[in-house]
């Protein structure tokens, strides 16, 4: 008997910020020990993703997770009961191994990644450190660069923009908590700017302010407008990252501008990105063409990847092999991690790994379907990844995030470094 061998796990149906069941994972450890975590949710999700398993009874519009629930309760329990807690690696060799499919079709990635975080955070209650440094050691010192949404849009605001994410990050800030500061005063001023041009119509799915645009380009400029309101300087203080989700509007090189009415090839959306980039202080861009156009993804990294950041998220979906193979045609330069799109914790650093082999940076990321777990401010901190995608900074499932980041910065005290912009993604040729 080992001190951080499982006792027991056991698994509950909980509810996301949507108000839709998602899975809960407890695990227990000889020594009392007890690790706890819930499994996130997307929206705009990739098609290469690991498989979120859902019910499909009429039960809350076939969402419901019992089935997964039933997985870790019956099938996983008794697999990984008595096992060490402290492998990860072999833990999460054998979550994969008991699915048994390359998608975790059988198991559903939402099991098994509750499952994964629980271990992980079990074995840092039973050593008795927080997550961050159980992770990533006591040198684990690198406080992320915080990209912030301010605007909400595509599949998290009804399509009313075509954008999903008009984002801020804070390149002037010293620190972590400065930056948030920062973001605070912007999102304030971005309200009352709405608020002034009509009624406040609330906010989207991650808490940015719904957006009431005519153009994509009216949201840039309104988030300009925002940021000089606060008494930022555009760029050198404050600047934009995007999050295009052009899979949720393109496919085979056509995409579709619901706003514009317009049609445009992967050239066509290349050179509007362009015209932004060279328009508005713009420093990061995810997704800009569809997962399914790497041809694009190629010439626009040739076209824009020395200047800026090209983050891959339904492009690579947290997948190391899909990394390395866009390093190869030159797609992109950084990747975004989520953990629920590859369903375990390793397979997660493993694309992480990956990217810091080819000269990707990496982002770790929330989902749109979030909960109070604040797992992927720990892996951020103690992979030392350097940037942190959350939402907005409104709503409770967001906060929780911020805050719980705040915390680690605060422990960290002197020896906490920010990591600013050194960390952001680009091309070397
Ligand atoms: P999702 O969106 O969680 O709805 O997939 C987040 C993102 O695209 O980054
Ligand atoms: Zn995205």
């Amino acid at each position: 008997m080992n001190p951080q061998d499982i006792r027991s796990i056991h698994a509950r149906r909980v509810w996301d910020s949507r108000g839709r069941p998602t899975v809960e994972a407890e695990i227990t450890l000889d020594d009392g020990a007890v690790g706890r975590a819930i499994a996130p949710a997307g929206a705009s999700k990739g098609t290469r993703e690991a498989h979120e398993l859902r019910d499909g009874t009429p039960r809350f519009g076939g969402l419901d997770v019992m089935q997964a629930v039933g997985h870790v309760n019956g099938e996983i329990g008794r697999a990984l009961s008595g096992a060490s807690a402290r492998d990860q690696a072999a833990l999460d060799r054998r979550l994969i191994e008991l699915d048994g499919t390359p998608n975790k079709t059988r198991l559903g990635a939402n099991a098994t990644l509750a499952v994964s975080m629980a271990a992980a955070h079990a074995v840092a209650a039973s050593l008795r450190v927080p997550l961050h440094e159980y992770i990533g050691g006591a040198e684990a010192t690198l406080m992320p660069m915080p990209q912030i949404q301010i605007f909400g849009g595509g599949a998290h605001a009804g399509r009313r923009v075509d954008i999903q994410d008009f984002m801020v990050v804070c390149p002037g800030a010293r620190n972590f908590a400065e930056a948030l500061e920062w973001t605070a005063e912007v999102y304030r001023h971005a309200g009352l700017v709405m608020q002034e041009r009509g009624p406040l119509r609330g906010v989207a799915d991650e808490g940015g302010w719904w957006p009431d645009f005519a153009t994509n380009e009216q949201a840039l400029e309104t988030l300009v407008e925002a940021i000089e309101r606060a008494g930022y300087a555009p760029g050198a203080q404050v600047a934009i990252a995007l999050d295009i989700a052009a899979s949720e509007f393109g496919r085979a090189g056509r995409y579709t501008l619901g706003l514009e009415s317009r049609e445009l090839d992967s050239d066509g959306l290349i050179e509007v990105l362009l015209r932004w980039i060279d328009r508005y202080p713009i420093v990061s861009i995810e997704d800009p063409l569809a997962e399914d156009d790497a041809e694009g993804f190629a010439r626009f990294t040739r076209a824009a990847g020395q200047r800026i950041q090209i983050v891959g998220d339904d492009f690579l979906v947290s997948d190391a092999t899909l990394v390395r193979e866009a390093a190869a045609r030159g797609a992109a330069n950084t990747v975004l991690l989520k953990p629920n799109q590859r369903g375990t914790l390793s397979e997660t650093r493993d694309a992480w790994l990956a990217a810091q082999e080819v000269g990707y940076a990496g982002i770790v990321s929330a989902r749109s379907g979030e909960t109070e777990d604040t797992t992927i401010v720990h892996l951020a901190v103690g992979w030392g990844a350097g940037q942190l995608k959350v939402g907005s900074f409104t709503r409770g499932e967001r906060m929780a995030k911020w805050n719980e980041a705040l915390r680690v910065e605060e422990r960290l005290g002197a020896r906490a470094r920010f990591a600013g912009t050194t960390a952001f993604g680009r091309s070397r040729r």
